[in-house]
């Protein structure tokens, strides 16, 4: 690596609370002018300008196929900014930003523009004193990634040695469509780009709250002895949405809730919930944990009991009559696409052996929710008479990841008064409350750390694979079987076939 803040002398090594800069860089985002670029990643760039975490010598790059002037990407980029932004617009950190944008139009096959762009990095390290380093953030259909890697691989701009800095890749989720599938990409970006240098993006661990769960899990003695089958019940994990597929029925349609969501973000916060203690938090230590777990995870025996998909029909959401999915722009009216999906999965460690692991995710649901619920066994034995116990439920640990951040502690308390009844309370942690510091966007976050080279937060290309494995076998028996999803009403918790499989288990799945 070239360049690099200069070392702090009141700073000892391990000592990570100032704010760390990266080295002076060029950012390159191709297909800036879609919605994820859009919506979250040129407001992560303005975010973190105004926060004064970019070094000196930036640049932005924008890269799409539009016949646009450099005024034209100018102005897409500020509405961005000025719509999405976390942190106050201000036209000094604006002004500095557009100083060092540029916008180059091509298409993916286009050898002409990449060997320009090839040159502009240059014409940037003497510009921008950028030395060489650059990271490319692959915002495109997944479809374009093989031919945008080898216009890199072609230009030598994947060349770290050729470079004299370094060059890093981020590659949007999905990573693959299946197991043959994401080991075929895999071995394309690792052919391209040395291992170290590749940056998987899930969002979902850029989140304040999901880290919390390594603070909370291995940074207090409480909870840790009795993180375990022992004393745990079962983990629930929902990631609910309100909204439907909008206007991405393209990527939908052939996605699906279970490749969308449930094969990434989920099968990550199953992990980071069931993992042993990291021997440090730097990337390899904590990517090995994660991994182990993910490993160990068994699909379902009885897929048709513990694999459940559904598909919103029409209903009400928040007093607004809503469309079904089949009903939705661009999606065919006979579609077998699940928007919801819920299964049983076990890990089969010594820790966590017969606990089941029960993960959701769906659109259309009530309400916008993230959290992982840990319900721990009722006690061996209660002094108490049977109606004093009546509404004790079981003890619960929940990790509200959205968009109420914080954690809840249930846990039976007696009800004032001359009997010994006992009914479930609530002790809450809210971030809101707790801190003055506004949490950081995901993307914020995650594209600092990849300008900073810390991949911490970056699944490896193992436990992406590791995920596929589990996923496979139910997408399969999806695609084999003469029905479709089971519909749900929009506005309800999914379909019955959900509820359905927490009963036969004897449980209930928690009201988020
Ligand atoms: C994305 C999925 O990864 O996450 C979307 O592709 C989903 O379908 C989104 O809406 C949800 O992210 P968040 O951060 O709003 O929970």
């Amino acid at each position: 690596m070239t360049g690099g803040a200069p070392s702090n002398p009141l700073r000892s090594p391990g000592d990570r609370r100032l704010p760390r800069v990266p080295d002076p860089c060029t950012l390159v985002v191709f297909g800036v002018t879609g919605d994820l670029a859009k919506k979250k990643l040129i407001p992560a760039v303005y975010d973190l300008a105004n926060r004064g975490l970019l070094p000196p010598g930036f640049a932005l790059l924008g890269f799409a196929r539009r016949d646009w002037q450099h005024g034209d990407f100018e102005q897409l980029a500020r509405e961005a900014a000025e719509k999405g932004a976390r942190t106050e617009f201000r036209e000094s950190t604006w002004d500095r930003l557009t100083d060092s944008m540029k916008f180059l139009p091509g298409s993916f096959d286009d050898d002409d523009a990449f060997d320009k762009l090839a040159d502009m990095l240059r014409e940037l390290d003497a510009s921008h004193g950028t030395q060489g380093n650059a990271a490319f953030y692959l915002s495109i259909p997944p479809t374009a990634f093989p031919t945008v890697l080898k216009q890199m691989q072609r230009t030598g701009m994947a060349d770290n040695a050729a470079s004299g800095g370094w060059r890093r890749v981020v590659v949007e989720k999905p990573f693959g469509h299946d197991l043959p599938s994401s080991r075929e990409l895999n071995d394309l970006v690792d052919d391209v780009f040395t291992a170290q240098d590749v940056f998987r993006i899930d969002h979902y661990l850029g989140k304040e709250t999901v880290q919390n769960l390594l603070a909370l899990r291995f940074a207090n003695e409480l909870f840790e002895p009795i993180w375990n089958s022992k004393h745990v019940d079962s983990v629930q994990i929902t990631m609910a949405e309100d909204v439907g597929i909008g206007t991405r029925a393209g990527f939908y349609e052939g996605t699906g809730a279970a490749r969308d969501v449930l094969q990434n973000h989920l099968l990550q916060l199953l992990a980071l919930t069931a993992m042993e203690e990291p021997v440090g938090f730097d990337a390899e230590s904590l990517r090995t944990e994660k991994r182990k777990v993910l490993g160990a995870l068994k699909p379902p025996k009885d897929l048709d009991a513990y694999a459940v998909r559904g598909q919103y029909d029409q209903g009400w959401l928040a007093g607004e009559r809503v469309k079904a999915y089949r009903a939705e722009e661009g999606v065919d009216p006979a579609s077998r696409t699940e928007t919801f999906a819920a299964v049983r999965l076990e890990v089969e460690t010594r820790r966590w052996a017969g606990v089941p692991f029960y993960l959701r995710t769906g659109k259309r649901l009530p309400r916008r929710v993230t959290e992982i619920g840990v319900v721990f066994r009722k006690a061996p034995h209660l002094p108490f008479s049977k109606t004093d116990t009546e509404e004790l439920g079981s003890n619960q640990l929940v990790v509200r990841v959205q968009p109420d951040e914080g954690v809840t502690l249930r846990f039976g308390s007696k009800v004032p008064g001359t009997t010994m009844e006992v009914r479930d309370v609530a002790m809450d942690f809210q971030y809101g409350e707790a801190f003055t510091e506004a949490s950081p966007e995901a993307y914020e976050r995650l594209l600092l750390d990849v300008l900073l080279g810390d991949a911490s937060l970056f699944p490896r290309n193992q436990e992406v694979e590791e995920s596929w494995r589990v996923i496979d076998p139910i997408e399969q028996h999806w695609a084999s079987r003469d029905d479709g999803p089971q519909l749900y009403r929009a506005g309800e918790w999914g379909p019955r076939a959900a509820d359905e499989m927490l009963a036969r288990d004897g449980r209930v799945w928690r009201r988020p």
